[in-house]
């Protein structure tokens, strides 16, 4: 069976790698049929790579293939991977990608493409890597009304929060190693504001509830303002800083979805989640909490997803898998800082008794070299916005959410 890759870069180097090293034993997996990549579409040239006959910078060569059945999209960013995606699946061709950015703003039209073609369009990979995620959510917990979903869903920030919380190193330096390693996103302002994992939020929450959400209707806030002076103090209040997807189901027509620094204290499945590994764990009303844990970027790992899906569709050539979701609507998502609430970890200039006066019940936090005018503390629950009536007196220097995952 014939595929194509669109996209030669560190995933799609990887699936065509995946794909050779693992040519026995795939035919078993897809009644004997063998898998060979007939074309590599990409802009750059490789003068020195095996593959270089397969090479082509012409979509059409894909498209227009009569045995190219499936093609791995790898390319990243919307254009022209939406338009290449579309006229694929319109073809009848069944697309698999790792790219999380189409996925989160145009899965809804090309599922519906999918769907009328009766072509697959997966996308096992657009979501903690090399995790298994979302074959298990929408299969494995099919039986599950979800009510909460809460995941480590970007390598790089949590490889860089790692380093500044077992390393004390600095922010910059754990970003440089971070790239050197492959991990981060061509742009890392996707990885360190928070983007990437909002789009993968996107994909959980629209899996989950069955209506499209789009990052414009996410809350994203990055690591970008975290300092050592706060992984400090948490530290010495049992816990660690994440940057977290957090997915609340309120009713049929509202959720909360929203990505932002939390801390989570030693004892949640969570907080052991380091380096360059994700975690997604999942509440159902029938299975309690659930945890899949995994590499969340580098080239194999995620392969190892693409290629899977690879194969899913090579096995489901003749019968459409029936998979995705509905359109989603303007208020669906609902504004998390007024309806949801939490504790929160403040820093602030200010003195015990300036606190005291603005909540009756706090936790004070202390951390070595701590000045005299600076205070940090953990509050009782509340909402964000009553958090910043409560605030509005004092010169505060950071708050994290507290999650109760
Ligand atoms: N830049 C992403 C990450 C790659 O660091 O998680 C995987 O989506």
């Amino acid at each position: 069976m014939k595929v194509a890759v669109m996209g030669y870069g560190t995933v799609g180097s990887g699936v065509v790698e995946v794909i050779e090293t693992h040519a026995d034993s795939i035919p078993k997996k897809i009644g004997g049929n063998t898998l060979e990549v007939a074309h590599i579409l990409d802009l750059r040239d490789f003068p020195e790579d095996p593959h270089k006959d397969l090479f082509t910078k012409d979509f059409n060569d894909i498209l227009n293939d009569p045995e190219v059945k499936i093609v791995a999209e790898t390319m990243g960013g919307v254009n022209p991977a939406f338009d290449f995606t579309m006229k694929l699946l319109k073809a009848g061709k069944s697309v698999v990608t790792s790219n999380k950015e189409l996925v989160a703003q145009k899965g809804l039209e090309l599922l519906q493409a999918a769907e009328e073609s009766g072509s697959n369009y997966l996308f096992e990979a657009s979501v903690g890597g090399g995790i298994p995620i979302i074959r298990p959510l929408t299969q494995c917990l099919a039986a599950n009304h979800i009510e909460g979903i809460a995941g480590i869903l970007n390598g790089t920030t949590n490889f860089i929060l790692t380093m500044m919380i077992e390393e004390g190193m600095s922010f910059a330096d754990a970003l440089k190693i971070a790239q050197e390693k492959g991990y981060a996103e061509k742009d890392p302002t996707a990885d360190v504001e928070g983007h990437d994992a909002c789009r993968k939020v996107c994909i959980l929450a629209s899996l989950a509830f069955g209506k499209h959400v789009y990052p414009s209707q996410v809350e994203t806030e990055g690591i970008t303002n975290i300092t050592l002076e706060d992984v400090s103090y948490i530290n010495s209040a049992n816990g660690v800083i994440k940057l977290l997807g957090q997915i609340k189901y309120i009713n049929d027509d509202q959720i909360a979805a929203f990505v932002s620094p939390a801390v989570v204290y030693n004892g949640s499945q969570l907080a052991s989640v380091k380096d360059v590994f994700n975690a997604v764990l999942v509440r159902g009303d029938a299975v309690g909490d659930v945890c899949f844990y995994g590499p969340g970027a580098g080239k194999l790992p995620t392969a190892s997803a693409v290629v899977a899906d690879i194969i899913d569709c090579a096995k489901h050539t003749e019968r459409k898998k029936i998979f995705g979701w509905g359109a989603g609507e303007e208020d669906y998502v609902v504004d998390y800082k007024s309806s949801i609430e939490m504790p929160f970890y403040v820093r602030a200039k200010a003195s015990c008794a300036q606190v005291n006066a603005a909540f009756p019940d706090v936790k004070y936090l202390s951390r070595k070299g701590q000045p005299s005018d600076e205070v940090a503390f953990i509050t009782d629950v509340m909402t964000e916005n009553e958090l910043t009536e409560r605030l509005s007196g004092l010169e505060v220097i950071n708050t994290i959410k507290v999650t109760n995952y």
